[in-house]
């Protein structure tokens, strides 16, 4: 039996990464800045969730002490410059120091598409600036490293098209900045089911390649995306609303204007900027083909969770709705 620390075990990727570790009988470690966040994996069985500081580097140091392996989650998607890279960047950093003081080495690190560690201040936004940071920080350190760059991930409990099929229900029409930007949708089942390839894999880390492009085998703009979640749940008599292109000067005022607004901001001036480079496979970088997994496409998958009656924005249990999917598990 493996010990694994999942770094981010409470998150989209990581509820899915806990479930597949503790089904091998694994004992799963989550550190969590409040437990209420871990009420999905706290019944999982082998799985351990505490309140901690990740960023207090003696409390990450005490943390990954006495585990074979440590997955990382942690990000944010919104933020200045600074939270970027005490998240993306000073977290890495600290995690690489914690894994030499204790002996530990095996690490699995989730970038993402478009951070690139070779040059990373070429990226057009701070978030994917401080990945490929991140990135470097961890290439620095002397372990058995394997990193995954995802592109937007669905999947049942998704804030992806789950979030579109909601707007449409609330909105006549969608008002959409950056329509043109590509993306290459990868189901989280599909990454989670990596991250376990990678963390089994005794002799993947020994290979020359450790950075893998984590993409679905489909390419569609944003705009195509919008208008699958509109029809998919069944918004306007399967039609969806109509959606309109906002050019650049207008799609960055509406994006300014939601960074205002309170919560969790539905788009940010920073995604625009990750969005003008398309967030599609690079092409030099194996795929999750290389680990033998066969992605599975975002047509196959999403009418099972966004479908009329479904429930929507992942209400539904993510073991129904994973059954649903295609008939894979
Ligand atoms: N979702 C996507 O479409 C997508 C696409 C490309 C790449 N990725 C990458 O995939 C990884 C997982 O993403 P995800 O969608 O699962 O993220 P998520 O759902 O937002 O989860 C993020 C996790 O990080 C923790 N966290 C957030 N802010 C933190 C902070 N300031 N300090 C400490 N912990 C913090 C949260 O834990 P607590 O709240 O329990 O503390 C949570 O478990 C990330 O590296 C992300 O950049 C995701």
């Amino acid at each position: 039996m493996k010990k694994i620390l999942v770094l981010g075990g409470t998150g989209f990727v990581g509820r899915h990464v806990c479930e597949k570790l503790t089904q091998l009988q694994w004992r799963v470690t989550v550190p969590t800045r409040q437990e209420s966040n871990a009420r999905n994996i706290q019944m999982l069985p082998s799985l351990d969730v505490f309140e901690a500081n990740v960023h207090d580097e003696a409390v990450l140091t005490r943390l990954v002490a006495g585990h074979d392996a440590v997955v990382n989650l942690i990000a944010i998607l919104h933020g200045t410059k600074t939270a970027f890279d005490k998240v993306h960047v000073e977290l890495p950093q600290k995690l690489a120091r914690a894994c030499a003081a204790t002996g530990v080495r095996r690490v699995v690190h989730v970038s993402a598409l478009g951070a690139d560690m070779r040059n990373p201040d070429i990226a057009p936004s701070m978030y994917l600036r401080s990945k490929g940071h991140g990135e470097v920080a961890l290439h620095h350190a002397a372990l058995d490293l394997t990193v995954l760059r995802p592109s937007v991930m669905f999947g049942a409990d998704d804030k992806f098209l789950n979030v579109f099929a909601h707007l449409q229900k609330i909105f006549p029409v969608v008002p959409l900045a950056a329509s043109h930007a590509l993306f290459q949708p990868v189901w989280v089942e599909d990454v989670a089911s990596a991250i376990v390839h990678c963390l089994k894999d005794e002799h993947l880390h020994a290979t020359a390649d450790q950075t893998f492009d984590a993409c679905g085998p489909g390419i569609f703009t944003l705009r195509q995306l919008v208008e699958m979640a509109g029809r998919l749940s069944g918004i306007n008599q399967g039609r969806g609303r109509p959606v309109i292109a906002l050019p650049a000067a207008l799609g960055r005022l509406q994006a300014r204007l939601m960074e205002f607004a309170p919560g969790e901001p539905l788009m940010s001036r920073d995604n625009l900027a990750s969005m003008t480079q398309p967030n599609i496979a690079s092409g030099n970088l194996p795929g999750l083909q290389a680990m033998g997994i066969t992605p599975a496409a975002l047509e196959a998958v999403a009418p099972a969770y966004l479908g009329p009656g479904s429930g929507g924005w992942g209400l539904r249990s993510n073991l129904t709705l994973k059954r649903k999917s295609a008939g894979r598990s």
